[in-house]
């Protein structure tokens, strides 16, 4: 039996709360589908910073680094907003991208049928909606130097973040975009902001040299990125693929998870570059959202950004296609059937909690693969 080692790495607020889900779909595909997964668990965010006094301990990032994939939860809350900046909570998803070199994260924002009503946009806008934005994940003004505040001696603070891209990281991340184009509908937007920054004017040149080289099957096109904010609110179905930096990756994301309902819905895989023996990659999976300290601890929160971004671990790590195609189509048949999150449901229709949902995914799962 193969044996696939995941690390899982709950973290804080809802994080913990949607991991459950996900061990139950864990359990089930060991005892009745020879999964063969092989689960450690660890700490990341607040939960390792109250342990040990870091975002991430040496001993857990050796874990991340050795694991097939890893299923990350979500990281920070007001607990944490006073500690300081290099061990805050976000350090350790920050540090983890990182130092794992996970360059790509595929977002894909789909509306699924039932959902058709639950955006705050109108039906005809979303129905039917499936884009996915690729977004830059190790560069750019997350990580560039310099990034600090200084005194400036008379009163004044300043407060520096630098955006940063090298060649070699927009043609690889744009190749990513491209390649993943080819396999659904053979388009990509670039977006950047050309008009204004120097980065963006590299971004755009690279990005139409990667086309020109490799890529001219694919049609491309590119889009300020503030007016591609507007559009993907306006008409959000003109889009195939979106590829974007890693700030402008974070907002338009946030943006597209809105147009399928809720955050609670937008899963996230963030990918490595293939190894040059083996071909594998280096893979962390993460819904888009975060550790929700709103609604924390109270089982409201929407458990299908998680489970769907482990059906992308299924598919992206250990080639299970059809596994995670059954557990996509699990949460499709739970949510025709009117089972709803807080998040997701009309005002005053009843709701289900957050293991209620996920059971009810596990029981159409169990249906589907049985
Ligand atoms: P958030 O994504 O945690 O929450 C935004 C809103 O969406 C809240 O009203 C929340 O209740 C709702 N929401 C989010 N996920 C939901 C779910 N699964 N089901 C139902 N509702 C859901 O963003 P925030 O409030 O701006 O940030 C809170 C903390 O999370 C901050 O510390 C932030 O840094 C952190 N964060 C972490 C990650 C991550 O770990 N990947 C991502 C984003 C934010
Ligand atoms: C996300 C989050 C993270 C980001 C934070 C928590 C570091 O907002 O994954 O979208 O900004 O990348
Ligand atoms: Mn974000």
């Amino acid at each position: 039996m193969a044996v696939r080692k995941l690390l899982l790495l709950p973290g804080d607020g809802i994080g913990t709360e949607i991991m459950v889900e996900v061990r139950k779909l864990l359990a089930y595909m060991n005892d009745n589908l020879g999964a063969g997964f092989e689960i450690e668990e660890g700490l990341v965010g607040g939960a390792a910073h109250d342990a040990h006094g870091k975002s991430i301990s040496e001993e857990h990032m050796k874990l991340a680094h050795d694991a097939d994939a890893v299923l990350f939860g979500a990281v920070g809350g007001p607990k944490w907003d006073g500690v300081p900046y290099d061990v805050r909570p976000e350090a350790g998803l920050l540090r983890l991208r990182k130092e794992m070199e996970l360059f790509a994260n595929l977002r894909p924002a789909i509306c699924y049928p039932a959902l058709a009503d639950s955006s705050s946009l109108k039906k005809d806008v979303i129905e039917g909606l499936d884009i996915l934005i690729v977004r830059e994940l190790t560069g750019g003004v997350y990580f560039g130097d310099p990034k600090e505040i200084i005194d400036l001696g008379n009163g004044q603070k300043r407060g520096i973040d630098t955006q940063v891209y090298d060649t070699y990281e927009i043609e690889r991340i744009a190749g990513v975009a491209f390649e993943l184009a080819r396999t659904r509908g053979n388009r990509v937007t670039s977006m950047e902001k050309r008009n204004v920054m120097k980065s963006g004017v590299l971004w755009n040149e690279v990005v139409t040299a990667t086309h020109e080289a490799k890529y001219k099957d694919v049609e491309l096109d590119h889009m300020l990125a503030d007016a591609g904010g507007m559009q993907l609110v306006r008409w959000p179905k003109q889009f195939d693929v979106i590829v974007c930096d890693n700030l402008f990756g974070d907002m338009l994301s946030d943006v597209a998870a809105m147009l399928t309902g809720s955050l609670g819905m937008l899963p996230s895989a963030s990918l490595g570059a293939p190894d040059g023996k083996t071909g594998v990659r280096k893979a962390l999976y993460e819904p888009v959202h975060g550790s929700a300290p709103d609604i924390a601890g109270k089982g409201l929160a929407n458990p299908i950004a998680k489970i769907a971004s482990f059906a992308m671990c299924l598919r992206y790590s250990f080639n299970m296609v059809e596994e995670a195609d059954l557990l996509e189509k699990a949460i499709a048949n739970v949510l025709d059937s009117g089972k709803r999150t807080a998040d997701i449901a009309a005002p005053h229709l009843p709701t289900v909690s957050t293991s209620e949902m996920g059971d009810a995914v596990l029981d159409q799962f169990k249906a589907l693969t049985a």
